[in-house]
């Protein structure tokens, strides 16, 4: 099918099945938030497999994926300390590995594990199919308060893009995560905070771009095209899930008539 058959639609199917039949080279960007192999309950046993199965299961799905990249293409993806040395590895011999990215979630201090440090956040890897790769700094610039700027006086730094603009955001990304009373939470036990998904899709995928996420859950990628004028492709295999997506689309166009695809 020709890649306008994909574009904008959820494909309540599994991802493994759905994304070969992608044209290959023709997406900017993927996100991917798959189970993390640590026995959720997403409705289904995708997050019940053996340490060994998971591996074989992330790469096989990966192996599918990375072909649908363009040339420009990038691809970030969740994942947990228990798993992302296996992940990055793999992904090393396939693409070019940018960054890991730390997700604070910011977990409150509780009691918290007594036989280890506590373990409170994610890690995303951020690979590229080339050296090339589409990446727009300007768009996810954090601008600095007055009061830093002003301290900022020194005549070497007047004029400095990065001060008048705003910095890059570092490589710990701190956002906390969503409470079950947060406005932005879905019926959804691993839903992500818009504010990660925006970022990541505003400075890989260029305007009208297209973004695919295997994964899509509460639609948090798909939320995040619609608000930023970019095209999706979603594959979630929970039907309940999908309904959650299909009416977080209503909504969004519903409260922001300007939020609709390019
Ligand atoms: C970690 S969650 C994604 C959460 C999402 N990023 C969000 O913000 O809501 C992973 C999702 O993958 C779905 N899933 C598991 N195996 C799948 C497959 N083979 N194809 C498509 N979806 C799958 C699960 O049902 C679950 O909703």
């Amino acid at each position: 099918m020709p890649i306008s058959d994909y574009i904008d639609k959820l494909f309540n199917c599994s991802a493994l099945d759905g994304i070969p039949g992608i044209p290959d080279a023709s997406i900017d960007l993927i996100i991917a938030d798959p189970p993390y192999g640590l026995g959720k309950d997403y409705g289904n046993d995708s997050d019940k497999k053996s340490r060994s199965d998971f591996l074989q299961w992330s790469i096989s799905w990966l192996e599918i994926a990375i072909p649908k990249l363009k040339p420009s293409g990038s691809l970030y993806i969740f994942t947990t300390w228990r798993y992302s040395p296996e992940i990055f590895v793999y992904l090393k011999s396939r693409m070019v590995m940018i960054n890991e990215i730390i997700w604070d979630r910011k977990v409150p201090s509780m009691g918290g594990s007594t036989r280890r440090f506590s373990s409170v956040h994610d890690t995303i890897g951020f690979f590229a199919v080339s050296k090339d790769y589409y990446f727009d700094l300007d768009a996810v610039r954090i601008p600095y308060d007055p009061q830093t700027k002003k301290a900022r006086s020194r005549s070497i730094f007047v004029g400095k893009k990065w001060l008048e603009k705003g910095y890059n955001p570092k490589d710990v990304w701190s956002v906390s995560r969503l409470h079950r009373i947060h406005s932005e939470r879905e019926d959804h036990p691993t839903q992500k905070p818009l504010e990660i998904v925006e970022r990541m899709v505003k400075a890989s995928c260029p305007p009208e771009g297209i973004v695919l996420d295997p994964f899509a859950g509460s639609g948090t990628t798909v939320a995040a095209c619609l608000l930023h004028g970019r095209h999706y492709i979603a594959y979630e295999i929970n039907p309940q899930y999908c309904a959650i997506i299909r009416q977080r689309i209503q909504r969004i166009q519903q409260d922001a008539p300007s939020a609709q695809q390019p």
